[in-house]
């Protein structure tokens, strides 16, 4: 994991949020290529849930709504954790966690696990601690002004289903997507982006009639699954876990988490649940609207059920990090000189890619190179995000682009000058072939799209 820290903060991916106060604990900021990871796991994600499955649209609700949606949806009340302070140094610690990821159970503090800051055994009993951020809309301080930062972007799918049905003419099954911020006071926290206090949800809540939960549950699952696998994620590093009744969230009938191998253990990636209807009764009970539904072939009305897909995409980015990282010793080419350094190599799938191309001059004191390598940048960048890197010897220039995983190198040499090719360099083989600059475009987007 500390690798993984280290190149992220190195190589412009993730920095610790306000880091030249100290930093946030569970707060991270995604740098340039952090953010363009982001942005192409988000893009993919539309592209498979909204722009591939016609039953499935997308909004954008806002992160702070009416105070009331909270305590129609249960969290005022049930979105606690139970939360030990130990009796010796005064940290907290929520009561299911008191010891690096050892599970001792909702509510029970059990004596033989020790505080991991001070190595003291006495914890007080557990009481309750809401995650929601409180806040204020409007001027006033006052209770009746009070709401939250939104937990889980669930909510706003629902408030606006009728909107949403309506609107679109929709009929059911059908879905209703959703990728933005959501905020928790985390007691424990650590595992750099694996628990944070602020960070982005993507979940669909996938309206059925009540009879055919069971059946959506399942497709609903594998089709999650299945996302992940596309991202490049090793088949063996995820597996299922199904939630016992007794621990199931207050909205839930049956929840499948998606758990991945992270460095520190099997963790929760992301998630099913079958949410009934609860959320659609209560919103429509707290707010006096009728947001059931009328089914026009079985001629009657009720309110569907939900199934909800739910993936927070810090831990996918952390997944696919952790997924993509090698360290090879003693360098990849065999063939030349090997390296006493380790190189790394960060083998993510080219869809997620953060930069996809590298433009490189073979030297930089030759003007005609440099200025040809221009030209080819010109001629690439309105269709992949690219990098231009002149500085360093060609090897040191290729492991560079190894690190942060860019699939194809563009070397521009002598040869370029009289025959109008380049050599394109494979991330993963390290072949290199040469390739027409006229034909450069074509040739990169056909391998970048298989
Ligand atoms: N609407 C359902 C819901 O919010 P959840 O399991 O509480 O379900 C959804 O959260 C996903 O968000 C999780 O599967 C996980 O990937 C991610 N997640 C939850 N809490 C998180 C946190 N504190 N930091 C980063 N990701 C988190």
């Amino acid at each position: 994991m500390q690798k993984i820290i280290s190149l992220s903060k190195r190589r412009g991916f993730i920095f610790q949020s306000s880091e030249i106060y100290g930093g946030v604990e569970a707060l991270w900021d995604f740098g340039p290529l952090g953010t363009l990871l982001k942005n192409n796991i988000k893009l993919e994600w539309i592209k498979r849930f909204i722009q591939e499955e016609e039953s499935v649209v997308l909004i954008d609700g806002t992160v702070l709504m009416h105070p009331k949606v909270w305590s129609a949806s249960g969290h005022v009340t049930n979105f606690n954790d139970f939360l030990v302070e130990c009796k010796k140094c005064h940290s907290r610690f929520r009561a299911d966690f008191i010891a690096d990821g050892y599970f001792v159970g909702k509510g029970k503090a059990e004596k033989k696990n020790q505080c991991p800051q001070c190595g003291g055994k006495d914890f007080t009993s557990p009481r309750q601690f809401n995650l929601m951020f409180k806040t204020f809309l409007g001027p006033i301080e006052d209770k009746a002004h009070t709401t939250y930062l939104r937990p889980e972007t669930a909510q706003s799918m629902f408030t606006n289903f009728k909107l949403v049905q309506e609107s679109m003419r929709l009929k059911l099954p059908f879905g209703i997507a959703q990728v933005g911020r959501a905020f928790r006071n985390e007691i424990t926290t650590g595992n750099f982006i694996f628990r944070t206090r602020e960070f982005e949800i993507a979940e669909i809540e996938y309206f059925v009639a009540p009879e055919e939960d069971e059946k959506y549950f399942n497709i609903w699952l594998e089709k999650w699954e299945k996302f992940f696998l596309d991202l490049g994620i090793k088949k063996e590093k995820l597996r299922r876990y199904e939630h016992p009744k007794e621990n199931l969230a207050h909205y839930s009938k049956r929840t499948v988490d998606i758990e991945y191998k992270f460095p520190f253990g099997w963790s929760e990636l992301a998630g099913v649940a079958n949410r009934t209807d609860y959320d659609l009764k209560r919103h429509s009970q707290f707010s006096g609207q009728d947001l059931s539904y009328f089914d026009e072939e079985k001629k009657k009305k009720y309110f569907p059920y939900v199934i909800e897909p739910t993936m927070g995409l810090e831990r996918v980015i952390l997944a696919v990090l952790c997924d993509a990282y090698q360290e090879i010793s003693g360098g990849r080419t065999k063939t030349t000189r090997p390296t006493k350094e380790l190189e790394v190599l960060l083998k993510l799938d080219k869809k997620i890619a953060p930069i996809k191309v590298a433009i490189l001059p073979l030297v930089k004191n030759k003007t005609e190179l440099v200025k040809k390598a221009k030209e080819v940048y010109e001629i690439l960048k309105p269709y992949f995000t690219c990098q231009y890197d002149e500085l360093g010897s060609i090897g040191r220039r290729y492991r560079r682009l190894d690190e942060i995983g860019v699939p194809f190198a563009i070397t521009i040499d002598f040869e370029t000058l009289k025959k109008d090719d380049v050599t394109v360099r494979d991330r993963d083989t390290m072949q290199q072939e040469r390739i027409k600059i006229e034909n450069l475009v074509n040739f990169l987007k056909e391998k970048l799209e298989n």
